[in-house]
């Protein structure tokens, strides 16, 4: 393909996505309420959903299609960062349909509304299934849809992709289970699962940082980085989701996914084209380098303070009052690749943390020799993926009249240069790429082997032991055992 093939491309990927049908799975739950729904409508306001679409929502509960648009624009209301006018809700919401249906049970009934509704929308056949349900069906519906014949061949004009939540599996075994069985129904290219990190345009951003601009992807190695420092700190306690919580810790729920998506974007060689395939490769490459977690601590909170708000412990919650499920994790690893070699990847993801913010830092090597007095500040590409979205440089420069030097900041925050509406939701932009048959920004299933291979002894060590003593920190507070994973004589962001 040549340059300018690949730049229609990209352009093409901000238009107007394909013809089809959207179909919902688990319409009345609360993350199609909170995001689903209103990314949908903000594609809508966007212009980026096909004149030829609509919407069917599949529920347990049965409600006519009126009652269920009432609901779905009163959700837009409460939770849509673009919330449009009464005009531009009531077009959207005409395009949704509502049907209750049993997941275990007929699907014909779908079957007959897809009849009805594909040719008078004229949406061809497309079909996008979104399954915001619970793992345990990511089976049973692809199955089921087989079996009644909505899931079209290889080869074939129409297509009928399915869009499937995390978790991807609790631990290796099961990651490869489901993916056993859902290649007996499915073809790679039609499975788009979800890592709403590579949604978020900080993120995404890192690739077009590094690769449009050389001379920042030049530093991008070991030969100029000391260490790389990913940090995803929240300042939110569990709360209600507990029960799912302890299932996971913050291993499988945050670091197994979100985390190394993000290493991978900040490890990857550039793809030699701008395309899904070409992208997967170079990701997966990076996490198949990494040959084990070199060190690896875990923790959980206790009862403290988060902005001066008394929170309780963990398991001050009766419903997981022995856990012993990590909700801190800290850990050290090498990419062992020409590369980075040499270079430690700090990770560091948890709850109840002093602050919410998501950030990589590369910590940049010092001079083989100073001219000048020492100082522990070293040069810094910090990239802020949240909340203030950003990137800085932290240089040195000399005081004036003075022969000391003083750290400064070369700032650029997305504030500055673009509107806070031009900045779309994650799952705007994950939407809209599925609908448009990108699959760039979707996890592959090599990378999410990959990574599963490398947590997986961890998780099961970590079963078999309880929390010792100092693996606990004050709600509100860096636990103490992070400083176990770092290596002597490193600057240190945090
Ligand atoms: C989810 C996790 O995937 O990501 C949650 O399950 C976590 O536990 C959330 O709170 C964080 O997402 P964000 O976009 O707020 O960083």
């Amino acid at each position: 393909m040549s340059q300018s093939q690949d730049f229609t491309q990209l352009i093409a990927r901000q238009n107007v996505a394909k013809p089809q049908c959207f179909v919902l799975f688990g319409a009345t739950g609360d993350l199609a309420k909170r995001k689903i729904f209103p990314a949908l409508f903000a594609l809508f306001l966007d212009k980026k959903l096909p004149s030829r679409f609509c919407i069917i929502g599949l529920g347990r509960k049965p409600n006519t299609d009126e009652e269920f648009r009432k609901y779905v624009e009163d959700k837009i209301l409460e939770f849509a960062r673009l919330k449009g006018d009464s005009k531009s809700r009531r077009e959207f919401v005409e395009k949704i349909f509502y049907l209750a249906l049993d997941i275990d049970g007929d699907y014909s009934p779908l079957k007959k509304i897809l009849g009805e509704k594909e040719p008078s929308f004229g949406t061809q056949e497309n079909r996008t299934f979104y399954l915001a349900v619970a793992p345990s069906y990511f089976t049973i519906i692809p199955q089921k849809l087989k079996e009644i014949g909505l899931l079209h061949d290889k080869g074939c004009a129409s297509f009928a992709n399915i869009i499937i939540e995390k978790p991807f599996g609790t631990d290796l075994t099961s990651a490869l289970a489901l993916d056993l069985e859902l290649k007996k129904i499915l073809f790679e290219e039609q499975i788009y699962r979800i890592d709403h990190y590579l949604g978020k345009e900080t993120v995404q951003n890192i690739f077009a940082f590094r690769f449009s601009n050389h001379f920042i992807d030049h530093l991008f190695t070991s030969e100029f980085v000391e260490s790389v420092q990913i940090v995803a700190a929240e300042d939110l306690v569990v709360g209600d989701r507990v029960e799912f919580y302890d299932s996971v810790g913050c291993l499988r729920d945050f670091c197994q996914n979100h985390l190394m998506q993000v290493l991978a974007f900040i490890a990857m060689e550039a793809p030699s084209r701008n395309e899904a395939e070409f992208i997967h490769q170079e990701k997966s490459k990076v996490l198949r380098s990494i040959k084990k977690i070199d060190a690896i601590v875990r923790s959980q909170y206790e009862k403290g303070y988060i902005n001066t708000d008394a929170v309780h412990g963990y398991r001050d919650d009766e419903r997981v009052k022995n856990s012993n499920i990590d909700t801190f994790v800290g850990m050290r690893l090498f990419v062992d690749n020409f590369r980075w070699g040499g270079t430690p990847f700090y990770l560091f993801a948890g709850k109840a943390l002093p602050r919410k913010y998501t950030e990589v830092n590369i910590v940049l090597k010092k001079a083989p020799f100073s001219l000048f007095p020492q100082s522990s500040q070293q040069n810094i590409i910090s990239i802020q993926i949240q909340p203030k979205e950003g990137i800085s440089i932290i240089i040195r420069t000399k005081v004036p009249a003075k022969t000391s030097l003083k750290p400064v900041k070369l700032d650029f925050y997305y504030d500055d240069y673009f509107s806070s509406e031009s900045i779309p939701e994650a799952y705007e932009t994950l939407i809209f790429n599925a609908m448009s048959e990108d699959r760039s920004l979707f996890t592959d299933r090599d990378e999410l082997i990959a990574s599963w291979e490398l947590f997986d002894p961890i998780i099961q060590e970590w079963k078999k032991q309880n929390l010792e003593a100092d693996e606990f920190y004050p709600a509100g507070s860096w636990p103490e055992i992070m400083k176990k994973v770092f290596l002597e004589g490193h600057y240190l962001v945090i």
